[in-house]
């Protein structure tokens, strides 16, 4: 059995023989494969960790949302009115593209009762399925709207007018606009005022179609047959403009996006191809063959691999165009998760438009074989070609044979397109590679947009939604690709449903199922320093050295560009030099002995290494009582020679840079409050610097003293302020040293793992320190009883015999027990059966590999055994292992 896996299959571009698939030993083998690689490529896979996580309290987004609507999952931005249009269940807003939070205008679209009474009768539920959840909001003119609904399984189109925001009133059949059941996937696009649309044409949603609506020519459809659709996915569909310049005279075309359940592969079960498929737009369907149906109607298949893993993501979720300004720029942008989506991996893969046109162009055909009786396979077609090419769109060749219109288009091949809609070469992503791979993701939605930098060259920087409600943004660089940040879009870890860009407002909208948010593009003033500032290597930031702040280049005026510092290498040695912090700077801490010492340190990078030392010298967990947590450094039962220089370092790896960027975050000096005092006398020491938010009687009588700040997050900022130059943003001002801010707005909130010792009484002070002892003496008390007991039963040899021969050389000789026995003992403690079952098999096997094969025979599941009979490794041939794969994997193919 040779190794070969679906990826193979899928990736390669012409060798592949469907014979290699459709038997059914291989189908397992793939299954096999399949299984291993799912666990190694979600542990060693290459993929992305967002530098910095924005928390949605962290930030402040604008959201809209109304009582007792849902489903807002319709946007379309209209460049020329400044609005958003949202499409909600039962009701469409026009909201300010600036700002989201601000209603112009709504309009409801319920249900009649009797609609309602027939949508119930059919079995639909009331309350969710029997209402009118608005799916399509497209431009027609200057004054109005196409707005479909899927009106209680019976959609419906009606013309919004947008000067006093209501209907027409006059409700079009929405059949094959929209989709009937509000959970069934599908697209639509406006082009030139005629409707495209791919979605399901009947009730049940059986009945897949891709199809255009048009006020003068009639309706044109796809034929209903698997091998044009098999239960598509539908996610997206928009129009490529050819330019009136172009030499061939080739028409505009549409392409639609959709995952579908592969035809050409043989699999148990459902395999699922994501796929791009094309018609042109000036189709007007055949006379006689193809009446009102495609005839430029062509598809393919779209790869999103990893070749060195064999791993393939077979299902698109979301499309992107990137439009250039030549048709060589455009590249189509895709997110794809795998069908096996327990491995939480998510991939987007980038297409160049022109590799894309070149499949449609001159790939070969896919066509319908029978074999074996009454089995078909799908396979080249290397016969004869009509002339002109099925599928093509009309060009100026055609026209020159009196071919002006799809209608004069010979039967033959029409005929042929008919038969063979599907191309056998596939797109290949740029790179052959995903732009990103991410883990624990689903990647819901994508947008991407093009950023020219201070370096003037261009970034493509995408931004992918999650089913988390979280957004993801990642810049491609020419090697590698950098995700940016993370950001919490939603508060509830709710999926995106849609997903808009403006350039304009420079703001992304997202639409959920419980609102809108708007967020901007960038949030460079939330770094605070230069070289945080760098090292984001975010396109749209730079630090502004005048003004010490990082800020977003699009916004800022272009005079200021001159000065701005930035460097998408992440190389944060261009940033001007900052004056060392002298030690005497450092904040004091003083605690009691005994009690527990925080010393906070917050890094908002995820790439970064947290470094504490102490004297100069790295510290580590293992050393003492330390604990170092995410956000600070716990030191337990702070003892005398716990005292000194704390320093907490950052160490970021910039790999573009080929550096490594150490800053000082925070110092520290700790200090023993060593002659114990009353707690009321503290206070006239503590109370130097009064910060408003902590009251001089907490601190008084709390056992941690400072002589700067109480230890708080202000005090952490001031130290934070020390290391970085003066900023001139009012709410970054340097406090001015009598009185410190607290300000929270500007860092990560201290997570409450570590409390703030200043905001404890003394008596929970004392609780904590005494439970402590408390645990440490019953655990004592633990381990001395359970060692206690295995002397006891080893003495009275209740334990194996490896023990009883450390008891009887403990016992009988003064000969010291060797290493190998004593853990012996410990695994006989553990595992007193699987023990004995060694000893048992041991002395009557005369072959080692049968013993082997036993321990195996007592740990193997069926699960471990069946990729292994997919692999093609049949362990042995006997008995327990007589595992017949053959037979074994037939009868699964047959069970679909
Ligand atoms: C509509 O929103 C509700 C409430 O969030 C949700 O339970 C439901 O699944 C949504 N329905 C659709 C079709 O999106
Ligand atoms: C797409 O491919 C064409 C031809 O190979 C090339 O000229 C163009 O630069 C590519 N475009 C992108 C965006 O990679
Ligand atoms: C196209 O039509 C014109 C006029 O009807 C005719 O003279 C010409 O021969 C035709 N050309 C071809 C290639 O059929
Ligand atoms: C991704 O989606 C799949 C299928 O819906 C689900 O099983 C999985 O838990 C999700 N993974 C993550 C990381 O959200
Ligand atoms: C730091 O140095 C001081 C004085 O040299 C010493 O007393 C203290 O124990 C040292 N602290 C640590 C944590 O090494
Ligand atoms: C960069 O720092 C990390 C973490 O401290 C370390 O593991 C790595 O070896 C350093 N690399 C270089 C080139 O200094």
């Amino acid at each position: 059995m040779n190794q070969y896996s679906l990826a193979d299959a899928m990736t390669d571009k012409g060798n592949f023989t469907v014979s290699k698939l459709s038997d059914s030993n291989m189908g397992f083998g793939v299954l096999g494969v399949f299984l291993g690689l799912l666990l190694e490529v979600s542990t060693h896979g290459p993929h992305g960790v967002p530098r910095t996580s924005w928390k949605q309290q962290d930030l402040d987004l604008m959201e809209f949302s109304e009582p007792g609507i849902f489903n807002y999952s319709t946007l379309l931005l209209s460049e020329e009115r400044d609005a958003l249009y949202v499409g909600a269940r039962e009701a469409i807003f026009e909201l300010s593209k600036k700002n989201v939070t601000i209603r112009n205008n709504k309009v409801q679209w319920t249900v009649a009762d009797d609609s309602m009474t027939m949508c119930t009768l059919k079995g639909k539920s009331k309350e969710r399925d029997c209402l009118n959840y608005i799916r399509v909001l497209q431009v027609v003119d200057d004054q109005r709207l196409y707005v479909c609904g899927t009106h209680a399984f019976q959609p419906q189109c009606d013309y919004l007018n947008l000067a006093d925001f209501s209907f027409e009133g006059r409700p079009e059949d929405g059949r094959g606009k929209c989709s009937f059941d509000p959970s069934q996937s599908f697209t639509t696009v406006m082009v030139d005022g005629e409707l495209y649309s791919g979605t399901a044409y009947n009730f049940l949603g059986s009945e897949p179609i891709i199809s255009r609506y048009s006020p003068s020519h009639s309706l044109l459809r796809t034929e209903y047959s698997t091998s044009w659709l098999n239960e598509p996915s539908f996610v997206f569909a928009d129009v490529i403009r050819e330019g009136k310049n172009r030499a061939d005279g080739e028409d505009d075309k549409i392409y639609y996006f959709f995952t579908e359940v592969s035809v050409e592969y043989e699999f148990f079960g459902k395999l699922l191809i994501p796929r791009v498929a094309r018609v042109c737009k000036g189709d007007l369907g055949g006379q006689r063959t193809l009446q009102k149906k495609w005839t430029s109607f062509l598809k393919a298949k779209l790869v999103c691999s990893m070749p060195e893993l064999n791993f393939v993501f077979n299902v698109v979720h979301d499309v992107f165009i990137l439009k250039g300004e030549k048709i060589r720029d455009t590249v189509f942008y895709g997110v794809f998760t795998s069908q096996w989506g327990n491995v939480g991996l998510s991939a987007v893969c980038a297409y160049n438009m022109t590799a894309v046109e070149e499949v449609f162009a001159k790939g070969k055909y896919m066509q319908k074989a029978t074999v074996e009786q009454s089995h078909t396979k799908w396979v080249r077609y290397n016969g004869m070609m009509p002339s002109p090419r099925p599928g093509a769109c009309i060009n100026s060749l055609m026209r020159q044979q009196n071919i002006t219109s799809s209608l004069h288009l010979p039967d033959k091949t029409l005929q042929f397109v008919k038969d063979h809609p599907l191309l056998e070469d596939p797109v290949q992503p740029i790179g052959n590679r995903p732009r990103l791979i991410t883990k624990d993701v689903n990647y819901t939605q994508i947008v991407v947009e093009r950023v020219q930098a201070l370096d003037k060259n261009i970034y493509d920087v995408i931004f992918t939604g999650t089913d988390k409600g979280v957004l993801h943004k990642s810049v491609v660089f020419e090697e590698e690709v950098h995700i940016v940040e993370e950001i919490q879009l939603l508060k509830n870890s709710e999926p995106i449903k849609n997903l808009l860009l403006s350039s304009e407002t420079q703001s992304l909208y997202a639409g959920s199922d419980s609102g809108v948010v708007q967020s901007p593009t960038a949030f460079c003033s939330k770094y605070s320093s230069c070289d945080d500032c760098i090292l984001s290597r975010d396109p749209y930031c730079a630090w502004d050295p005048n003004t010490a702040a990082c800020v977003n280049i699009i916004i800022a005026p272009r005079q200021q560009h001159r000065r701005l510092i930035q460097s998408l290498d992440g190389d944060a040695n261009k940033c001007p030099s900052v004056p060392a912090v002298s030690q005497k700077d450092y904040q004091h801490v003083t605690v009691k002995p005994g009690s527990s010492a925080e010393l906070p340190c917050l890094v908002n990078s995820n790439l970064a290494q947290l470094i504490w030392k102490s004297n100069g010298s790295v510290l580590t967990e293992a050393s003492r009582f330390h604990f170092i947590a995410e956000n600070g450094l716990l030191i337990y039962s702070v003892a005398p020679e716990d005292q000194g220089y704390y320093e907490c370092w950052s160490v970021e790896w910039a790999a573009a840079a080929g550096k490594n960027f150490s800053r000082l975050m925070a110092g520290y000096i700790l200090t023993l409050d060593l002659p114990p005092r009353p707690p009321h006398q503290a206070s006239p020491v503590v109370t130097t610097i009064g910060s408003q938010e902590t009251s001089s009687t907490d601190a008084a009588e709390g056992n941690v003293k400072t002589d700067r700040a109480p230890l708080t997050s202000a005090s952490f900022t001031a130290t934070v302020l020390l290391t970085s130059p003066p900023q001139t943003d009012s709410s970054l001002t340097p406090p001015p040293s009598s009185t410190l801010k607290f300000q929270p707005k500007q860092q990560v909130p201290l997570n409450s793992v570590i409390s703030h010792p200043d905001s404890q009484d003394p008596a929970a002070e004392y609780l904590q320190h005494s439970n402590s002892m408390a645990l440490l003496f019953l655990f004592l008390l633990f381990f001395l009883l359970f060692l206690a007991a295995v002397v006891y039963n080893c003495y009275m040899q209740y334990l194996p015999a490896s023990c009883l021969r450390l008891r009887a050389a403990l016992l009988g000789s003064h000969k010291s027990p060797h290493q190998p026995e004593y853990s012996a003992c410990e695994a006989g403690l553990m595992e007193p059966a699987a023990a004995t079952k060694i000893n048992m098999t041991e002395q009557p096997t005369q072959n080692g590999s049968q013993t082997t094969q036993n321990l195996r025979a007592l740990r193997d599941t069926g699960y471990e055994t069946e990729p292994e009979c997919g692999n093609g490794q049949v362990p042995s041939q006997e008995k327990p292992f007589d595992v017949d794969c053959d037979s074994q994997s037939i009868q699964f193919a047959d069970a679909d």
